[in-house]
């Protein structure tokens, strides 16, 4: 197996949910034990979202310490303070000097967004993707472990790559995308949204959530038609499949196929 580089940041805007967990987290556990590793908290992105300055710090170190909790290891990968490191934001400057305004607009984050912050839509939201990129290509990072919602940034990343290749000579290598089984959680309340705690928190489950709060979050989770084929049901189904008895998920799933599964009856498990 050959060594890879990996890179890869979570914002420090709150807890941290399941859908942050199974999309991003897990795989950066395993991957600390097989290659070179660089994981970050990505505080200068964060700041590009509305969000109460008393409290900036004490997120940083909550992330930092959800890190460490969740088993990644000082020695065995490099744990990085994004806003700590200089280098980050001057590489985004230069790498804002060889990308298209176009192809910033198409980004459909930016344009999500900024349709949800109406009222700060900053440029730090709109060249988000550069800085992601000079987070990514600095440290020659040959794989990135994210949600598919990343994709687009990561394809732009490659493009920067190439633009400044191709009027630099080369100097950085293409990386590529890792997603885990499972890099799509939806919401709860809206399941053909992405679990987002930006949507609020009855959508997510958090990683501390109390078992009574995680049992009324699925209570009142919903589906558009009320069966199991519904996003939400099918959401309920993959979480199912994730976290319940292997026999539970197996008589669910044979249910589902053979069209009686009532979404209702996964609420409770
Ligand atoms: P949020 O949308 O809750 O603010 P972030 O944007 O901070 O989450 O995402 C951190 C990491 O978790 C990224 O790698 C992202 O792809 C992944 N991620 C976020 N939400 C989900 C989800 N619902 N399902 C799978 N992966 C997700
Ligand atoms: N944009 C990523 C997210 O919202 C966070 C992030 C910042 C990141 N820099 C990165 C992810 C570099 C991977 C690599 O989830």
């Amino acid at each position: 197996m050959t060594k890879e580089t990996i890179l890869s940041g979570i914002q420090p805007s709150g807890k941290l949910h399941i859908g942050n967990y199974l999309g991003s987290l897990k795989n950066f556990l395993a991957l600390q034990h097989q290659h070179q590793c660089f994981f970050m908290v990505a505080d200068y992105h964060s700041i590009t979202e509305s969000y109460d300055p008393t409290k900036k710090q004490e997120q940083i170190i909550e992330l930092m310490s959800d890190f460490l909790a969740a088993g990644l290891d000082p020695k065995k990968c490099v744990l990085v303070a994004q806003s700590h490191v200089p280098e980050h934001t001057e590489l985004a400057w230069i790498f804002d000097s060889v990308t298209p305004i176009s192809f910033l607009e198409r980004m459909t984050q930016y344009k999500d967004k900024a349709g949800r912050q109406i009222e700060n839509i900053n440029t730090g939201l709109f060249t988000y993707p550069i800085l992601q990129a000079a987070d990514i290509l600095m440290y020659h990072a040959t794989a990135v472990p994210v949600g598919i919602d990343q994709d687009q940034h990561l394809e732009l990343t490659r493009e920067i790559a190439r633009f400044f290749n191709n009027r630099f000579g080369k100097t950085f290598a293409e990386p590529k995308t890792l997603h885990t089984e499972t890099s799509k959680v939806m919401s709860l309340l809206e399941p053909t949204k992405k679990m987002s705690k930006s949507l609020g928190d009855n959508h997510c489950i958090y990683l501390s959530d109390e078992p009574e709060a995680i049992r009324q979050k699925f209570s009142r989770a919903v589906s558009d038609s009320g069966d199991a084929t519904s996003p939400g049901g099918q959401n309920l189904l993959l979480l199912a499949k994730i976290f319940c008895a292997k026999t539970d998920y197996r008589r669910f799933s044979d249910a589902s196929q053979a069209g009686k599964l009532s979404y209702g009856e996964l609420k409770p498990v």
